[in-house]
C-alpha cells in the first residue's frame, strides 16, 4: 500500500491541500499521482470554490524526487500535473511556506497566485543538477518577472527570497505570521472572480540579439563543462520566438536528454555524495565538543584564512603570532580578507567590523588557554610545529583539541611522546581557507571519536564539505596531487609542451591546468619537501619543477615559474628560458591530442586513487571525489576522477 503524502482539508469552501512528504516534500511518482487526484476532486466538487498548495514542515517543496532520475520517467509527468492545475476553472493558490526549489517553484508558478510567507523561497536550481527545469520552468518564470530576471534565475542558480519575489512579480501578496489564514482570506477574495490569471497567457517581448548574445556569451564563460545553462537559455528563447507551447515541447525533449547525460549523472552522484560526507557512518551516535572560542597559531597565509572562517561562523577566534610585527602583518591579512569579502557583497561592513572584533591577536601563548580547539598554521617544519604543539600542550588543559594544518609533515611525529594523545588531530585546510569548500579531516592512532566528530561539527559550521583522510604523505588531495604534477611532467619530459598539457586540461574543466596552477601557488613548497625527504636519505628523483627552482624561479611571485610573467601581469606567456632550462631533460618536442592528454592525466589520480582506497586512507572513491572538486578544482560536471574513471567518461581520442 503506497503512504499518503498529502492531505485535503477543507475550510468554507476552500481547500487546502498539504504536501507531506519527508524529508523535503520531493515530487515523486506517488505524490505526482495523489496530487494528480486531489485536483481532479476539488474540480468536481461543487462545495470547495478555490484551492490551497502548501508544504508541511520547513519546505514548500524541494523539487523533483532527484532519486527517480537513474530510471526512465514515469507518469503521471509533472508538467500535466502543474497543466492541470493552470487550467482548473477553480482558482489555486500556492502558499509558499518555505523554499520552493526546482519542481517546486515550478509547481508555484503552475498555480493562479502565490502568497508568500517570510521564509518563502523560490529557486530554480536544475542547471546545478546538469538538467534545465522539466515542468515549464523556463516558459512560465519569464512570463512572470520578465527575461532578464528569468535568465538569470535559471542559469545561475540566484534564488529570491520572500520580498525580492514580492518585488518580482513572483509572489502577488507577502503573509504575516499566519500563512494559512492569510491564504484563506486571500482565496475567498478571488474565488468570486471569472477568470485567474495563469502564467502562460502573458505576452512576452524578445528582449532583442544582442541581450542573448550577451547572456550565452556569459554563460559560455561560466559553464566549465556543464552544458545546462546555454541549453536552458536556447530553451527559454524558443518559448519567446515561438511561443509557448513550442518552449514547452523543447523544454521536455531538452530536460529528457539532459537528464540521460554524463554531467547531470555525475552533478547528481556529487549532490548525494555531498550529503553523505557530512554524515559519516562511524560517527552514528557521537556527539561533538562544543565549540565558542578557537585559537590559531600562526597568521599567514592559512592562518588568517582559518581566523576570517572561524569569525564569518560566528566563532571567537583568538590568533598567536611571534611578535608585535608579524600578528599587526597577520590582523592586516584579515583585514584585507574581510574587505573583500565586503567588496563581493558576502556580508556587509557592519558585519565586516564585528567579525574583526570577534578575533583577538595575541603574542605570548599562554592566551590560548580555555580555547576548545587551537588549529596550528605556523611554517611547515618539524621542529618549529613540535616545539609550539609542547607548548601548546603545556598552557591548554587536557579538553582543548589540538589540530596542526600541515600539509606533508606526519601529524604522529608533531605530537609524539605529549600527554593527551587522544586529543590532537589534523585539520587541513585547503587555500584560501576562507573560500575552499574542503576540510581533510585525519585522526591520528590515538585521537578520540568526539574529537573527530567536533572536527566534522567545525565543517559543517564553516559550510564546508569535510571528508575524512587516513594519515599518509600528502593525506588524499595533496598525494593525488603529487602523481598528478608527475604525470604533466613525464609528458613533459616526453616532449609535450606546459602550454599543451595546460590547455588540455582547461579544456577538459580546470579553471588552470598543473603548470599555471604550480605557478601561482609557488614551486618553492613541493621543492622544499623533495629536498626535506633527500635530507632524511629518501630517494627523490630530480624533477623538472626542481631544476626551476634552482635557476630562481619559483612562480608568478618572482616573474616566472614554468611560464614567464610580465610585471603586474598574472597572463602566461611561454619561457625560452624554461624551453633551454629543460632542453637537457626533454626528448624534443611532440604533439598530443588534448583528450589523450586529459584521459592520461585523469587515469593517474584515479590510478593513485585506488590505492589510496586498498590502504584505507580514503573510506570511498566518492570522499576522494569530493576532495578532487571541492580542493583541487576537478569539474564539477566530471565528478571526479574515480567517477570518470569506473563511468568511462573520459575517453582518449580514436
Ligand atoms: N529529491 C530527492 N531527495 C532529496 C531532494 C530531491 N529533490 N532534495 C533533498 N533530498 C534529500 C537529500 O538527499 C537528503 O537525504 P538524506 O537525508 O538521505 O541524506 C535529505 O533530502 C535532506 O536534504 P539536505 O540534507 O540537503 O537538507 P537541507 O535541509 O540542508 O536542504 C534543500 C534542503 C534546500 C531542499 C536541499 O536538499 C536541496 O537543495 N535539494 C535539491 C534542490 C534541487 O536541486 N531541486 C531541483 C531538483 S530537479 C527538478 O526539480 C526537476 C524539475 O524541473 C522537473
Ligand atoms: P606562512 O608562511 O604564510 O605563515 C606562517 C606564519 O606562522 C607566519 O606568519 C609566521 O610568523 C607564523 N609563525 C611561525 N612560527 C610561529 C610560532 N611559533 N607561533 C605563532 N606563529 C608562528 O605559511 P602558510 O602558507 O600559512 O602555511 C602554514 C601551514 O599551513 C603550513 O604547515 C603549510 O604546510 C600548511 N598549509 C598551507 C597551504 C597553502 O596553500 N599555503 C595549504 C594547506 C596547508
Amino acid at each position: 500500500m503506497t503512504a499518503t503524502l498529502l492531505t485535503r482539508q477543507d475550510r468554507d469552501g476552500i481547500a487546502v491541500v498539504t504536501l507531506d512528504n519527508p524529508p523535503v516534500n520531493a515530487l515523486g511518482r506517488a505524490l505526482r499521482r495523489q496530487l494528480g487526484e486531489v485536483i481532479a476532486e476539488v474540480g468536481r466538487d461543487p462545495a470547495i470554490r478555490a484551492a490551497i498548495l502548501t508544504g508541511a514542515g520547513r519546505l514548500f517543496v524541494g523539487g523533483a524526487d532527484i532519486t527517480e532520475f537513474d530510471r526512465p520517467p514515469e507518469a503521471p509527468h509533472l508538467p500535466d500535473v502543474i497543466a492541470a492545475i493552470e487550467a482548473a476553472a477553480k482558482p489555486w493558490i500556492a502558499a509558499v511556506n518555505g523554499p520552493a526549489l526546482g519542481g517546486g517553484a515550478e509547481l508555484a508558478l503552475g498555480c493562479h497566485y502565490r502568497i508568500a510567507a517570510s521564509g518563502a523561497r523560490f529557486g530554480l536550481p536544475e542547471t546545478a543538477l546538469g538538467i534545465i527545469p522539466g515542468a515549464g520552468g523556463t516558459q512560465r518564470l519569464p512570463r512572470l518577472i520578465g527575461v532578464a530576471a528569468a535568465v538569470e534565475m535559471i542559469t545561475t542558480n540566484r534564488q529570491m527570497d520572500a520580498a525580492e519575489a514580492l518585488a518580482a512579480g513572483l509572489a502577488d501578496r507577502l503573509a504575516g505570521a499566519d500563512l494559512i489564514a492569510d491564504a484563506l482570506a486571500f482565496a475567498q477574495e478571488v474565488s468570486g472572480k471569472a477568470r485567474h490569471p495563469g502564467a502562460r497567457q502573458k505576452d512576452l517581448a524578445d528582449p532583442g540579439e544582442a541581450f542573448w548574445s550577451a547572456a550565452g556569451a556569459r554563460i559560455a564563460k561560466a559553464a566549465r563543462g556543464n552544458p545546462a545553462p546555454a541549453a536552458a537559455l536556447a530553451v527559454l528563447r524558443h518559448g519567446i520566438s515561438a511561443g509557448f507551447e513550442a518552449g514547452m515541447r523543447l523544454e521536455r525533449e531538452t530536460f529528457l536528454k539532459l537528464r540521460n547525460s554524463d554531467e547531470a549523472a555525475a552533478l547528481r552522484y556529487l549532490f548525494f555524495a555531498e550529503r553523505a560526507a557530512a554524515r559519516p557512518a562511524a560517527l552514528r551516535g557521537i556527539a561533538p565538543r562544543p565549540l565558542g572560542r578557537v585559537g590559531v597559531v600562526g597568521g599567514g597565509t592559512m592562518g588568517a584564512g582559518i581566523a576570517a572562517a572561524l569569525a564569518n561562523a560566528g566563532l571567537r577566534v583568538v590568533l598567536s603570532e611571534t611578535g608585535e610585527a608579524p600578528l599587526a602583518r597577520a590582523m592586516d591579512r584579515l583585514d584585507g580578507i574581510l574587505a573583500t569579502q565586503v567588496k563581493r557583497g558576502l556580508h556587509d561592513e557592519a558585519a565586516a567590523r564585528a567579525r574583526r572584533e570577534a578575533v583577538t591577536g595575541i603574542t605570548d601563548p599562554a592566551g590560548l588557554a580555555g580555547c576548545d580547539l587551537v588549529i596550528e598554521a605556523v611554517f611547515e617544519d618539524l621542529t618549529l610545529k613540535r616545539e609550539v604543539f609542547a607548548r601548546l600542550a603545556e598552557v591548554c588543559g587536557r579538553e582543548t583539541i589540538l589540530a596542526t594544518n600541515t600539509s606533508y609533515l606526519d601529524p604522529e611525529e608533531i605530537v609524539r611522546g605529549l600527554p593527551g594523545q587522544e586529543r590532537f588531530i589534523a585539520l587541513h585546510f585547503f587555500s584560501p581557507a576562507q573560500v575552499m569548500k574542503l576540510l581533510e579531516i585525519v585522526p591520528l592512532t590515538a585521537t578520540g571519536p568526539e574529537v573527530v566528530a567536533t572536527g566534522f561539527d567545525l565543517a559543517r559550521r564553516l559550510g564546508k564539505v569535510a571528508v575524512r583522510a587516513g594519515n599518509c604523505e600528502g593525506f588524499i588531495g595533496n598525494r593525488i596531487l603529487l602523481r598528478y604534477r608527475a604525470g604533466a611532467e613525464a609528458m613533459l619530459r616526453d616532449g609535450i609542451s606546459p602550454a599543451g598539457i595546460d590547455a588540455a586540461m582547461r579544456g577538459f574543466g580546470f579553471a588552470m591546468g598543473p603548470f599555471e596552477m604550480q605557478d601561482m601557488a609557488g614551486l618553492d613548497v613541493a621543492f622544499r619537501a623533495r629536498e626535506t625527504a633527500r635530507a632524511l636519505g629518501r630517494d627523490v628523483p630530480e624533477t623538472a619543477g626542481d631544476i626551476l627552482v634552482r635557476a630562481g624561479r619559483l612562480g608568478q611571485k618572482t616573474g616566472g615559474g614554468w611560464y614567464d610573467y610580465a610585471p603586474g601581469s598574472r597572463e602566461p606567456l611561454p619561457s625560452q628560458q624554461v624551453a633551454a632550462l629543460l632542453a637537457p631533460y626533454r626528448k624534443g618536442a611532440r604533439e598530443m591530442p588534448a583528450a589523450d592528454i586529459a584521459a592520461a592525466l585523469v587515469g593517474v589520480m584515479a590510478d593513485e586513487g585506488r590505492k589510496i582506497l586498498a590502504e584505507g586512507i580514503a573510506a570511498t572513491p566518492e570522499d576522494i571525489d569530493l576532495v578532487e572538486v571541492h580542493g583541487y578544482g576537478f569539474p564539477r560536471p566530471k565528478g571526479g576522477p574515480m567517477f570518470c574513471s569506473a563511468r568511462g567518461t573520459v575517453r582518449p581520442e580514436r
